[in-house]
């Protein structure tokens, strides 16, 4: 048996980089006022369906859905957005003093074809500002990823932000920009022309030669912003280069979600392939209320833990060492040596009866600097680094040798 297409197990020399990257976002976004939620891996399909937009390729071709037995459809979160705001709603965090800062880790489900960087099960660390259109809660957001991202080791990062206003100049530019591509119809790609009417904004993000060609000559819509989003979107900027986080103003950034509105940014990694987004987010101004909610303004990122750790190169984190082996050649002397093992902070058990040799070797290999031989009476207790070696009477004793 094998585990799934596009799944992977994380096995114990793997999981410390991991593990690292979840310490550090737990302290980092902690210490900056993040709250830790978990929703659950699965959701009403609904949910994603109005939340993440019908036309995306997401809702269209990637969710894991089913139905209950009480034939609910059901679907796996392929992103933690929109379960945020549900979430938000349901529990009334707007009556909370705003704006609210949450933060989450967990696993993510998108059914696309898996290559090296993308999978069909992954895990993504996020956070979320909801209740705040202040643009200094969106330099905040992306400082904060960048400050993560820059603390896992995650190299040759680029950072690049856009702004897609608010609905009403994105529907405008999108007629605009409808009519550029009906009017370049026979140089596009077969699956660019199909979407013209559906999503024309992800002509910006197709690898075709001939569309690239044509996107190159295209409307954008950061020309196209109204004064007070344009204004928003130069404070973020102003705001970014006062804290030194270099970027770059890309107005073909396409992120692959609906729910967008002003700033949009992505991080990508030259270290990785062509799955080069290491995390990325944005404002989503009109999302709350488009779930049932009140007007509220936020933002948000989420980043790939996997990627991270590809773009950081593997990572060498060491896992806690262990201090103590307790070996225990005599069988009898098996609940001598557990009391002994419950007394130790960090301590691992060799099976009783088993050759002295044999545990010795365990010792070595879980990296012990001490080993206690538990003998028929008393104890021997090993340095395992300079090999020596002396007899000790009593469990006391040994507990006082090793402080
Ligand atoms: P997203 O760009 O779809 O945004 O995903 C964020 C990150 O998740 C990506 O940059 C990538 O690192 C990782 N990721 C996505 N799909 C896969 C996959 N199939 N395999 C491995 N890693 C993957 C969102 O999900 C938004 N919810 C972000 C956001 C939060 N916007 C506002 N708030």
């Amino acid at each position: 048996m094998q585990a799934p297409k596009g799944t992977f197990d994380v096995l114990p020399e793997d999981a410390e980089a991991r593990l690292q990257l979840l310490i550090a976002a737990r302290q980092r976004l902690g210490a900056s006022g993040y709250g830790y939620l978990e929703t659950p891996v699965f959701e009403d399909t609904d949910l994603f369906a109005r939340g993440v937009g019908e036309s995306t390729d997401i809702v269209q071709k990637e969710m894991f859905t089913f139905q209950d037995q009480g034939g609910r459809s059901l679907t796996l979160r392929p992103e933690g957005t929109a379960s945020v705001c549900r979430a938000y709603i349901e529990h009334g965090m707007h009556k909370r003093p705003q704006p609210v800062r949450l933060w989450y880790w967990g696993p993510f489900f998108r059914h696309e074809a898996p290559q090296a960087g993308r999978f069909r099960q992954f895990t993504q660390m996020g956070a979320e500002v909801l209740g705040s259109d202040d643009p200094v809660i969106d330099a905040e957001v992306i400082a904060l990823l960048s400050d993560l991202l820059e603390e896992a080791g995650a190299r040759e990062l680029r950072l690049r932000v856009s702004s897609l206003g608010t609905a009403s100049t994105r529907r405008e530019y999108t007629d605009e920009l409808k009519d550029f591509l009906r009017g370049r119809a026979a140089e596009l790609a077969p699956e660019v022309q199909a979407r013209i009417e559906s999503n024309p904004l992800r002509a910006f993000d197709s690898s075709d030669r001939g569309t690239r060609a044509v996107m190159k000559e295209a409307p954008t819509l950061l020309s196209r912003l109204a004064a007070e989003d344009k204004e928003h979107f130069d404070e973020v900027c102003g705001l970014l280069d006062d804290a030194g986080i270099a970027y770059e103003v890309d107005p073909a950034l396409v992120r692959g979600l609906d729910y967008y509105t002003r700033t949009v940014f992505e991080f990508t990694s030259d270290a990785l392939g062509a799955q080069s987004g290491v995390g990325g987010g944005g404002r989503y101004d009109v999302l709350v209320e488009q779930l049932g909610g009140p007007p509220t303004p936020a933002i948000g990122w989420a980043a790939g833990i996997e990627r991270i750790v590809l773009a950081a190169g593997g990572g060498q984190a060491e896992p806690p060492s262990v201090d103590v082996f307790v070996a225990v050649p005599k069988e009898a002397r098996r609940r001598e040596a557990f009391r002994l093992l419950r007394s130790l902070d960090s301590a691992v058990m060799g099976e009783p009866g088993r050759s002295l040799k044999g545990q010795m070797k365990q010792a070595d290999r879980v990296g012990a600097r001490w080993t206690v031989i538990v003998e028929e009476e008393g104890f021997e207790l090993k340095d395992m680094q300079s090999g020596e070696q002396r007899a000790v009477s009593t469990p006391a004793e040994v507990l006082e040798s090793l402080r």
